[in-house]
């Protein structure tokens, strides 16, 4: 892992110069901000973050308080509010019920074709009843394992709930995963319950879902039921053994259930992301520290007073949809609005016409939308004020300064701050961010949440000067961290604690400028993050090598001006096959069949041989390099 330094110099100039300007923000939207002085909460948080970290676990309902708020006994697998007894289910729903919030839109839902639906507190506790006992009817237990394979519908926000009240754990995987990639992660977690639905709608055609869980139910032995949500209607194959439709499971279940008693350290839910292996890891959450940490943080980034409308475009199969559509607005009592279907549908104004609509306060997107957007010009948003809009969020990968200034003022019309939030998987809560009340650069992610110590460092672990590229690192420790990696802990340890000494490796390359801002420049390894979905060079390199034709292959992420990276794949073909535009075709198809169409591949080339290692590992950041027509840099492991 050796640091293009090169490239990063150059890039840091060219960013500096960018970043002189600062957006501050006005003094009278400054005085309706809960939080008034960024410095002043991370200094305070800063000299003490248990004490931070315990404070806002008091905004949580606890069965039982707990002994200890972090141990680090047994490191690196850190503790917090040891001894407590919670429930994240409990937490983001029952307590509200009998509360003002009870009678409170919690999910507003709307999809491509314009079909709506809504629901109160109430509502989404009753539904989860019902789901928890049918659930429980087929075997599910505490302990257990769900897996959740489904479009952004409001049962999918049901069914984490469900699971979670029952004590089981969800393993949600994006509905744009293949059917074998859908198996492994089964697999991996050994559930026995798949919940699906049949299908969807996305850009006007129908997208089955159905299909591609019963192909995985097929590679994947261990699930016994699948539960099938009717959503597009369609005509689905149906194993009566076997599948049972949602509507039937729950029609005559009681829409009152226990919620079980969990200690804060038990699993609340595994998501797989992806790394440097072609296996993803499966990242596990608790009970206790996880909700701390997103309360927090939805809370204090976006202001939120209780009453917002909260719009995460993200997907609920990403962490960002965990916690910032489904978890977050919940645990924090407002109203979350889920989307399924696609930006620019009827038209590219779909998503300004739903911000007025819906009247939405926070809206929090991705990059590469705000970019997609932007090439369809400043018309479309021109049509709409959206007075209701106050805040807004960008995460998933860097943010170009050029689309920061544009969502600034074409989205925000130049009084809504933007809070770029850098976060992981792994992290559970958003870490690096301003606040609304900071001071902003149309580029920078911001400096740590309080309670968050980062730094970037070089390969010892030691500072580097202001301005100078090199690896994210998180020094301390946080409430919604990852505590594991599921069935596999030695992974967890080597990932993340192991690369530099005594602190969590981010796999992130940035810098601090002079002031202290962070700006994130992308992975040091070999992720890629497509239209912000990460995804892992190993595992679509295994794709391409699945297919007869292919002996060996190279993957690496090229710069798109919309999707931020795209992938290109470099393939040896075997001896007596020969490359065609045909068999290019056939190889896209073939990493569509086993990770699904979030792997967009963007060119396929033919070649020779490919710079390898003395081991034979394929040196992608050669690859780049050429790609790019950059400086290589140490080439000294490079023999062929
Ligand atoms: C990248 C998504 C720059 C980063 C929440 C990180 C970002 C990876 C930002 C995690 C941001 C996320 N600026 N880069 N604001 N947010 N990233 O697990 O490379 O899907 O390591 O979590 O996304 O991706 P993941």
């Amino acid at each position: 892992m050796i640091m293009k330094k090169k490239k990063i110099d150059r890039e840091t100039t060219d960013v500096l110069l960018a970043s002189e300007k600062f957006y501050r923000p006005s003094r009278k939207f400054l005085a309706s901000l809960q939080i008034k002085d960024y410095e002043k909460v991370r200094r305070q948080a800063g000299r003490d973050p248990i004490k931070f970290w315990t404070e806002a676990a008091r905004e949580l309902v606890w069965f039982k308080e707990w002994e200890k708020v972090f141990s680090a006994k047994s490191k690196p697998f850190y503790q917090w509010f040891v001894g407590g007894q919670c429930n994240l289910a409990y937490n983001a729903l029952d307590r509200h019920i009998g509360t003002p919030v009870e009678n409170k839109t919690a999910i507003l839902w709307e999809d491509e074709t314009g079909r709506t639906r809504k629901f109160t507190y109430r509502e989404v506790y009753q539904e989860v009843n019902k789901l928890v006992n049918g659930l429980k009817s087929l075997g599910v237990k505490r302990g257990d394992r769900v897996a959740i394979y489904m479009p952004n519908l409001p049962e999918i926000a049901f069914a984490m709930l469900a699971c979670l009240k029952i004590g089981a754990m969800h393993s949600v995987v994006y509905a744009g995963f293949s059917a074998q990639a859908l198996a492994d992660r089964i697999m991996d977690a050994k559930a026995k319950i798949l919940i699906t639905a049949d299908g969807s709608f996305r850009r006007g055609k129908e997208v089955m879902l159905k299909p591609v869980a019963d192909e995985a139910a097929v590679l994947a032995k261990t699930v016994k039921k699948i539960v099938v949500v009717k959503n597009n209607n369609a005509a689905v194959n149906f194993n009566p053994q076997r599948d049972v439709w949602y509507h039937d499971l729950t029609k005559d279940m009681s829409a009152e259930a226990k919620c079980a008693r969990m200690d804060a350290e038990d699993p609340a839910f595994v998501l797989y992301t992806s790394g440097t292996t072609s296996k993803p890891k499966g990242v596990v959450h608790v009970h206790g520290g996880y909700p701390v940490g997103v309360l927090r943080t939805i809370k204090w980034v976006f202001d939120l007073k209780g009453d917002e409308i909260f719009w995460c475009t993200a997907d609920p199969g990403w962490i960002t949809g965990h916690s910032y559509i489904i978890y977050g607005p919940l645990l924090a009592g407002i109203t979350t609005l889920q989307y399924e279907g696609v930006p620019d549908l009827p038209a590219p104004d779909r998503m300004w016409q739903m911000v007025e609509k819906y009247q939405v306060n926070v809206l929090y997107t991705a990059p590469t939308l705000i970019r997609a957007m932007m090439k369809y010009g400043n018309d479309w948003p021109k049509k709409y004020d959206m007075p209701s809009l106050r805040i807004l969020g960008s995460v998933g990968e860097p943010i170009n300064p050029e689309a920061w200034k544009w969502y600034h003022r074409h989205i925000g019309k130049g009084r809504c701050p933007i809070m770029d939030t850098w976060w992981q998987t792994e992290t559970g809560a958003q870490m690096i961010t301003a606040l609304p009340c900071a001071s902003l650069k149309a580029g920078a992610a911001g400096k740590p949440f309080p309670g968050i110590e980062a730094d970037v460092v070089d390969k010892n672990g030691r500072p580097v000067k202001s301005g100078q590229g090199g690896f994210l690192v998180i020094k301390n420790q946080w409430p919604s961290m990852i505590r594991t990696i599921f069935n596999n802990p030695e992974r967890y340890k080597k990932t993340y604690w192991q690369e530099i000494k005594g602190v969590y490796f981010t796999g992130d390359l940035a810098f601090k400028d002079k002031d202290g801002y962070f700006w994130i420049q992308g992975r040091t390894d070999d992720v890629l993050k497509v239209a912000g979905h990460r995804i892992g060079t190993a595992e679509v390199e295994s794709g391409f090598v699945s297919h007869p034709a292919v002996a060996e292959c190279g993957v690496i992420g090229v710069p798109d001006p919309v999707k931020g990276e795209v992938i290109k794949a470099f393939v040896i073909l075997k001896q007596g096959f020969l490359g065609s535009e045909e068999l290019k075709k056939e190889l896209v198809g073939q990493v569509r069949k086993t990770i699904g169409p979030v792997a967009v591949i963007k060119d396929v080339a033919f070649v020779d041989k490919l710079p390898k290692t003395r081991s034979g590992k394929i040196m992608r950041r050669v690859l780049k390099a050429q790609e790019l027509g950059l400086e290589v840099g140490d080439t000294s492991a490079l023999v062929s």
